[in-house]
């Protein structure tokens, strides 16, 4: 069975949306995706997932300085380094959520797990959590690693 895992990280609950509406997506494909905040995941889930999706809300100066919050870095930080290089490494994508523009964020996600995953190839971004039609396509595009 293929295995995800969405481990997210909401101030008041939009991301946490977005986070099940791609778990619920990639069940739709017939994939095992469980869903956890940073705040509740068990690390040991982490081990032999296939995919890994991280999401943390947009926090910044809404024009500039986006960055992902601190407990979403705490997680990243205690997160053990996931096995790379392929075919164990799970695949990473991003999501995040915002109001205006996520600028540096996904840049900052990225930056803070070096070294800990292979390199991201989804970033999703939503202003309201509900996974869109070219959020869909993003989607089917990195299950099929294109
Ligand atoms: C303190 C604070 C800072 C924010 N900074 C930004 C920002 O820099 N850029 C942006 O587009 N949205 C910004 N937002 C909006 C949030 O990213 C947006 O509302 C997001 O969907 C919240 O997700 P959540 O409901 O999962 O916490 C900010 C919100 C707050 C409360």
């Amino acid at each position: 069975m293929t295995r995800a895992l969405v481990v997210y990280r909401s101030h008041s609950g939009v991301t946490r949306r977005y986070g099940e509406e791609i778990a619920e997506f990639l069940r739709r494909r017939h994939i095992a995706a469980q869903v956890a905040s940073v705040g509740e995941c068990d690390m040991a889930t982490l081990s032999g997932v296939d995919y890994l999706l991280l999401g943390c809300w947009t926090s910044g100066l809404f024009v500039v300085r986006q960055h992902p919050d601190l407990p979403w870095m705490s997680f990243v930080r205690e997160m053990p380094a996931v096995p790379t290089p392929a075919p164990a490494a799970p695949k990473v994508g991003l999501f995040t959520t915002y109001k205006v523009a996520t600028g540096s964020q996904f840049y900052n996600m990225r930056a803070a797990l070096e070294g800990k995953t292979a390199p991201p190839t989804l970033e999703l971004k939503s202003r309201t959590g509900h996974l869109s039609p070219a959020d869909e396509k993003a989607l089917e595009r990195f299950l099929a690693g294109v």
